[in-house]
């Protein structure tokens, strides 16, 4: 059992030589900025304010490292598709988040986060495309879930589906209403568990 109370932020690196390089495995909250990344984290921790969530897109600029009971890190990276943002400050994030990509050994999973409402970006897509390339492990979170009706759930969750294909799970989350959240979790420790070599 790992205990997600247990949460601290351990590192912002705003640079590619403060990547961590250690031997903790690593879960990467990938996705579009405003896709809600930070609030999963703050959801999944049980607090509140522990990485920074905001109205306004383009919050999280640094790859945050939050260890989580000395046995994985989750890391929250910047968003990406902000339209805003200025050209030096969007290569300076395409510098840190390939980097953040390039041989990290300890990269266990991806969770690419997509917003149920909006579906796929262009970005989110190109996204996909690097991750099935790359034959990097990953699952789908789909966020927002408490913005839709029942009927639009089903028909957005559908959709989703049928974008990134069978063979890659989905989870509808609502880091408002909690839904959904606990079941990632499990998935989360599942697979730090089978790489620690436990059974269970
Ligand atoms: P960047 O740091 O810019 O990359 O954004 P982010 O992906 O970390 O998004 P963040 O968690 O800051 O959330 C963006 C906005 O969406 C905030 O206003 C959140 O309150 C809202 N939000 C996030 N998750 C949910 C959700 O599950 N339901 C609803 N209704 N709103 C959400
Ligand atoms: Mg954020």
């Amino acid at each position: 059992m790992i205990n997600k109370q247990k949460i601290t932020l351990t590192l912002s690196a705003g640079r590619k030589d403060q990547l961590i390089r250690d031997n903790l495995p690593q879960i990467a909250f990938s996705g579009r900025s405003n896709v809600g990344k930070s609030s999963l984290l703050n959801r999944l921790a049980g607090r509140k304010k522990l990485a920074r969530v905001s109205a306004e897109p383009g919050k999280t600029i640094t790859v945050n490292y939050f260890n989580i009971d000395s046995q994985l890190y989750l890391v929250d990276l910047p968003g990406y598709g902000f339209a805003k943002r200025r050209l030096d400050e969007k290569k300076k994030w395409s510098d840190l988040t390939n980097a953040y990509f390039q041989n990290n050994e300890k990269l266990l999973m991806v969770l690419q986060l997509i917003d149920i409402k909006t579906g796929p970006s262009a970005d989110d897509e190109m996204m996909l495309d690097w991750l099935n390339a790359t034959g990097t492990p990953y699952v789908v979170a789909a966020t927002k879930w408490d913005k839709l009706n029942k009927t639009n759930q089903q028909k957005n969750l559908a959709a989703l589906r049928e974008t990134v294909g069978e063979e890659t799970p989905v989870f509808p989350i609502s880091s408002l209403t909690g839904e959904g959240v606990e079941i990632l979790w499990n998935l989360i420790e599942k697979s730090v568990a089978a790489v620690n070599g436990v059974s269970g």
